[in-house]
Formats: C-alpha cells, sequence, structure tokens
C-alpha cells in the first residue's frame, strides 16, 4: 500500500459525515441495496456503509489495511449491534478463501488501492459463482473535468492517501471479467470535483467456464 498519510483517519472521521450528510447517504444507501447474502466489504474504512445494510445480508466481513479506521468501523458495528469480522487486509491479498461471499462491496475504495488489477482479480476469486460486485466509486470524468482529474492526480493523491481521482474504473471492472450492464454513472452529483462523476451499482463475474449440458 502506498505510504498512508496517518492523519488521513481522523480527517476523514471528521470531514465525512458532513458530505455523507449532504449527499453521500443516498448514494451509499442505493448501491448497498444490491448487497444481499455473504457480504464482505473491501476498504471499509469508518464503516460508514454499515448503516446501510439491506435485510438481504446475512453476514458482514470487512478487510481494512489502516488499524485506525478497523477501530473505528469495529466501534461502529458494535454500537449499531451488526457483528462484523472486520479484518487487516489489502484488496491485493484479500485473506479470505476462494468463493466465500456473495457479495463484495467496494465503496470509495478502488480509487485508493495501489492495484485495481490486482484487486478486481481477488474479488473475483472470494465470489461464489453468480456473486455480485456492489459498487460505488468515484471516477474518471469525460472532456475538461478528466483533463483537470490527470493534472490534479499527484497532489491529489499525496493530500488525500493515495486516492487516484482519475481512475477509468468502469472499463478496469469489465476488463478483470466483470458484466458491468448493472453499473450505471451518475454524471452530476453535488460532490466537488475532482471526486466526480461517479459509478454506482453492481457487477457480476463472466463465467469463463460455462457449466456443460447434459
Ligand atoms: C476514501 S476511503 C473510503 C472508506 C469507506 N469505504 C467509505 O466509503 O467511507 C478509502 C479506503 O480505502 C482503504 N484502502 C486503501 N488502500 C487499500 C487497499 N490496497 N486495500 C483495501 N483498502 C484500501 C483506506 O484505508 C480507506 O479506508
Amino acid at each position: 500500500m502506498t505510504r498512508p498519510n496517518p492523519l488521513f483517519p481522523y480527517l476523514y472521521r471528521i470531514g465525512m459525515p458532513i458530505f455523507d450528510r449532504l449527499f453521500y447517504r443516498r448514494y451509499r444507501r442505493e448501491a448497498m441495496r444490491h448487497a444481499a447474502g455473504r457480504l464482505l466489504m473491501v476498504g471499509c474504512g469508518p464503516g460508514s456503509d454499515l448503516m446501510f445494510l439491506p435485510p438481504t445480508v446475512t453476514s458482514v466481513a470487512a478487510v481494512e489495511p489502516q488499524p485506525a479506521f478497523r477501530r473505528m468501523a469495529r466501534a461502529r458495528a458494535r454500537r449499531h449491534r451488526i457483528a462484523a469480522d472486520i479484518v487487516d487486509g489489502i484488496g491485493e491479498s484479500i485473506p479470505f478463501p476462494d468463493n466465500s461471499f456473495d457479495s463484495v462491496h467496494v465503496g470509495l475504495v478502488l480509487c485508493s488501492v495501489d492495484d485495481v488489477a490486482a484487486t478486481l482479480g481477488e474479488i473475483r476469486r472470494v465470489l461464489a459463482p453468480g456473486g455480485r460486485l456492489v459498487v460505488l466509486e468515484h471516477v474518471r470524468g469525460d472532456g475538461a473535468m478528466g483533463r483537470f482529474q490527470d493534472l490534479i492526480a499527484a497532489p491529489w493523491s499525496w493530500l488525500a492517501s493515495g486516492c487516484k481521482p482519475n481512475r477509468r474504473t468502469v472499463d478496469a471492472i469489465a476488463a478483470a471479467g466483470f458484466d458491468t450492464g448493472g453499473l450505471r454513472s451518475i454524471r452530476r452529483t453535488l460532490v466537488p470535483p475532482p471526486c466526480t462523476p461517479h459509478l454506482q451499482g453492481f457487477a457480476t463475474v463472466v463465467e469463463t467456464n460455462p457449466p456443460k449440458r447434459r
């Protein structure tokens, strides 16, 4: 993982509830409603998305590399009586066996992982057949917005603990072997640049070896 800014979890914990109240809550809830069954959250941060678990989710696990974020997420889960197994780990090397989840959630995380392709490969590995990748990400925009994001990517990444605002995340998800038909781009959001537009919805694993017909 790129050397994280040790202050980032604390600044995020203070700042994000404001953004959540202003606009993110709605996007978080809408994305999370696609989760079902055994859920893994990758890079759960302070656990804001735990508030939006739909009743279709039967168990919750999370991998989060930053100890301060893990503490915050565990405290939030305890406060809300949510049984969540929140462990140390990174998306590029998920510490769970193959096929162990029905849904994997990425929320404002694929912008921050060091290796998007490796993370998506790991997500595919831990997803059971027919499983879903549940997505809320900010991504590179088109035209002037995209060029601005390219320009600001390096200093922004330093400021925001490795967040790259110019990732073409839907292309990466498709390249990793997911059907992206359930994803939509939210072009106009109240989220200020460079963290807009957004990608929301779900992607499903494209089966490379379909079962043979008898
Ligand atoms: C912008 S925060 C988002 C946190 C949370 N998901 C949310 O929506 O509020 C980015 C998160 O990604 C985590 N992260 C960074 N690199 C990661 C990696 N390689 N694997 C998994 N999580 C990572 C950070 O520790 C942080 O919790």
